[in-house]
């Protein structure tokens, strides 16, 4: 029998990467990934990239992309010259960075709940012991013991779509500085808002706390392109790029180059407004058969921005049994279990609205309906 690390005992197959390979069964309507629409690629007509970007790379990312994402930051209120940007081979990256950097066995995560699943995973495999983080009052209980580390989503948050008002930024940038807790805010979604919203990073308020902030071009550009970015507090900045250098050298130069493209494009703009209207629209669709198929049956908010609706179901029905009946019939989705870091049965569910086509949206969601009212 094989030797292997005692890490090992917590690494579980991931839900997420199961359900997607069903996904791609012929027929199958799936609700469950966070994928962006392939309309959305369609916009991007991108060149392609230098012979020289075949050779190695520098870790930290290349210069010319760092100083546009610098620039982007520093116009966000976030101190993050160019020399404290680091390309990531997709924002996952600055993650498991992050994890390995902070997390011990025991260590304390203070992390909302529901949370992103993925970073759950990576966390709970560093051996982490989550708190659940009100964001009503972040620093409650921190006086006797605070968590090493809050990991946050202010912003259009998955699985919610929440957006936090500023009360709630400025309470969790006080808390974090009052307590010494390093703040990491993981910012994929601030592109797609559909309502206007606070989208403040709540890394911009802080005065003393350590930090990391971070952010992807997977909803906005392309996920296959596997590029987000992260910057941190001095202190921080350069054990990340070290990790970074063990774990991958450095970010494929060829993505970084078409993503310099497209941030640098004059029809940048107008492209992401196009992005912004198709998802406010595929968003209004999927909200109106909801209201037809699931309205008596499940409460939900319409989210001001992201990728996802959250619903909790009525009379308490547990949606990993109602995931099984449902691919039956071939209707994916993600029970929300998943995303509670104290784990046990839950009777809400995530629904992505990117991708399905409407006629399938309204499919699936009658299915669903009908689900319910079988019983
Ligand atoms: C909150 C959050 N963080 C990070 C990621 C990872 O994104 P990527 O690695 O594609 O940048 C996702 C992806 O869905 C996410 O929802």
């Amino acid at each position: 029998m094989a030797r292997l690390s005692m890490r090992k005992a917590d690494l579980h197959a991931s839900p997420v990467r199961e359900m997607l390979s069903v996904a791609q069964r012929p027929g199958v309507i799936s609700f469950a990934g966070g994928l962006p629409s392939p309309e959305t690629f369609a916009g991007l007509d991108l060149p392609p990239p230098p012979q020289a970007l075949l050779q190695y790379g520098p870790t930290e990312g290349e210069p010319d992309l760092r100083g546009e994402i610098a620039k982007e930051l520093t116009a966000l209120g976030i101190d993050a010259p160019a020399e404290r940007i680091l390309v990531l081979s997709g924002s996952q990256q600055g993650i498991d960075l992050v994890a390995k950097l902070v997390v011990d066995p025991g260590v304390g995560v203070a992390v909302e709940s529901p949370a992103y699943l993925a970073a759950l995973q990576v966390f709970r495999f560093f051996g982490a012991r989550f708190e659940i983080l009100d964001r009503a009052a972040p620093a409650a209980g921190w006086d006797e013991a605070a968590p090493a580390l809050a990991y946050v989503t202010p912003t259009f948050q998955n699985p919610t779509g929440q957006c936090w008002t500023t009360a709630e930024r400025l309470a969790m940038a006080r808390a974090c500085d009052a307590h010494d807790v390093i703040l990491f805010e993981d910012d994929p979604y601030r592109d797609l808002a559909y309502e206007p919203c606070d989208r403040r990073p709540v890394s911009a308020d802080l005065k003393s706390a350590s930090w990391i902030y971070q952010g992807s071009f997977s909803k906005t550009v392309a996920p296959g392109l596997r590029l987000g970015f992260l910057t941190a507090s001095e202190d921080l900045f350069p054990y990340l790029v070290r990790l970074k250098q063990a774990a991958d050298l450095h970010t494929n130069r060829l993505s970084q180059w078409m993503v310099l493209q497209y941030l640098t494009d004059p029809d940048r703009e107008a492209r992401m407004a196009r992005v912004v209207d198709l998802y406010r629209r595929k968003r209004d669709v999927f909200a109106e058969a909801l209201t037809r198929h699931l309205g008596d049956r499940a409460a939900w908010t319409t989210p001001p921005g992201g990728l996802f609706f959250w619903l909790t179901l009525a009379d308490g029905v547990d949606t990993e049994a109602l995931l099984k009946r449902a691919l039956e019939r071939n209707v994916l989705f993600t029970p929300g279990s998943h995303f509670l870091a104290q784990g046990g049965a839950s009777s809400t569910l995530r629904l992505n609205f990117s991708l399905a086509a409407p006629e399938a949206a309204e499919r699936g969601l009658k299915v669903l309906g009908a689900l319910l009212r079988e019983g």
